[in-house]
């Protein structure tokens, strides 16, 4: 009787091992998937990897300013390819409403949608 009980019991801890890993697999697919570790060539934010009515946005109001490449083109922390590493979503949307040095305020001129969306995309930096 206990060596029938035997194979049962070594297959069910065999099954509890695999679990765990499959998980493990199915999260790092998730996280592929949704482009969590997708820009494995550069750990930058780029303007093509912004919504299109987002890209818009910057186009017309921060280019000029921030660049093609977000590269900055007015020195200091204009550069935003990595400000998600510097700032949070958080930080990123009160600097774009309320402004500060050369930057004008953004509250009264673009729409809080817009605002997020230009601080979640700035902030997908840090996901890398
Ligand atoms: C007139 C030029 C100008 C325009 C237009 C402009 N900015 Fe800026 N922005 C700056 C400057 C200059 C700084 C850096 C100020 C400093 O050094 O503290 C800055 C800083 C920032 C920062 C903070 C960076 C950091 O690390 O402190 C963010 C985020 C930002 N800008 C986003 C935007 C967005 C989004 C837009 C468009 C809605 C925009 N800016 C439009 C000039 C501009």
């Amino acid at each position: 009787m206990k060596m029938t009980g035997l194979p049962y019991a070594r297959l069910q801890r065999r099954r509890s091992l695999a679990t765990p890993l499959i998980a493990v697999a199915a999260l790092l697919l998730l996280m592929l998937l949704s482009g969590c570790g997708s820009s494995s060539d550069e750990d930058k934010v780029r303007l093509k990897d912004a919504p299109t009515d987002i890209e818009a946005v910057y186009r017309a109001h921060c280019l000029s300013c921030h660049g093609s490449e977000l590269q900055g083109l007015v020195g200091g922390n204009t550069n935003l390819q990595q400000v998600g590493e510097r700032m949070s979503f958080e930080g990123i949307a009160t600097r774009i409403q309320e402004g500060g040095g050369l930057m004008q305020p953004y509250m009264d001129i673009l729409s809080e949608e817009e605002i997020s969306g230009l601080a979640a995309w700035l902030a997908g930096s840090a996901l890398d």
